[in-house]
């Protein structure tokens, strides 16, 4: 069959902040084509979904590896999770600050250990033995974040997400995050949590998500829209159920999600999600307002 790829660049409220629209479409544009360039050449959903999300991790125009927010103490702590739908295999490292790839790390948890979500000290301890560079956390601070951190000390949400399916129809997912501006010290949001923020199963299909942790984690918003596509729903038809229960908590969010047959859905209750597809047809695009 022929793979299929989506990835998200964080969904929020339209904000002076969050700067030229065209610089996050290019971003994800450039993410999704990376990720697709591994699909075509016969590579895993898994491999595309790491792929894709380094390029968004090392892409400063988004909230997750290097250009992260910064919490409460003007640092930088980062979250990952990354799922393959073949094998139900997950990884996560949560409120990490000296790697610039925490979804290699996520990886790396899946992988090499016997555990699915490594935190703190430990999941750098253990990244570092994996072989990822230890980075200074003020390396990963541009001079953007310090102005918004230094600005707004508002809730910012914006995060980084990844969706494919291979030629063989396995499906896998992936999402990083800086979490939200000025989060207290330790804060973890739904990025890293497995059913929350990314799911990925080759019998329904795999989903990252964005926006506010606190409500999707709540509702497990990625299991609850593979679920939801259990019972029968379509594929747009599920995102926008699962998506309505975090409206109905008062939260904002976005999925993407995409179905071991190359179907894609999006959806967002926020202003402004930056996305970025090819699909199962070699057609590819971007978009960033709803
Ligand atoms: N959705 C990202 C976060 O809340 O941390």
């Amino acid at each position: 069959m022929n793979p299929a790829i989506l990835v998200h660049g964080g969904c929020g409220p339209r904000s002076e902040a969050d700067g030229d629209d065209q610089q996050s479409r290019a971003g994800a544009l450039a993410a999704a084509k990376a990720g697709h360039a591994v699909l075509r050449g016969g590579g895993s959903a898994i491999d595309a979904v790491e792929r894709a999300c380094r390029v968004l991790e090392d892409d400063p125009a988004f909230n997750a590896g290097y250009g992260a927010v910064l919490n409460e103490d003007g640092v930088a702590e980062l979250d990952a999770s990354i799922m393959d739908g073949a094998s139900l295999k997950a990884g996560a490292v949560a409120v990490v600050t000296t790697v610039k790839n925490p979804i290699t790390a996520a990886r790396r948890v899946m992988e090499r250990t016997r555990h699915v979500l490594l935190v703190g000290a430990g999941a750098e301890a253990f990244a570092h033995e994996a072989g990822l560079p230890r980075i200074e956390n003020q390396a990963l601070v541009t001079e953007k974040a310090r102005a918004r951190f230094a600005a707004e000390r508002l809730a910012t949400h914006g995060t980084v997400g990844v969706v494919a399916v291979d030629v063989q129809g396995h499906v896998a997912a992936g999402t990083s995050t800086g979490g939200t501006s000025s989060k207290k010290r330790g804060r973890v949001g739904d990025s890293p949590l497995i059913g929350c923020g990314t799911y990925a199963d080759d019998r329904l299909g795999a989903v990252s998500c964005t926006g506010v942790g606190e409500y999707i984690i709540r509702v497990t918003l990625a299991r609850r829209v593979l679920e939801l596509l259990d019972r029968g729903l379509s594929p747009q038809a599920a995102a926008e159920a699962g998506l309505a229960e975090v409206v109905r908590l008062g939260g904002e969010a976005g999925v993407i999600l995409v179905t071991p047959q190359g179907e894609l859905a999006w959806a967002t209750s926020a202003e402004r999600m930056s996305r970025a597809w090819v699909t199962r047809d070699n057609e590819t695009g971007s978009a960033f307002w709803k």
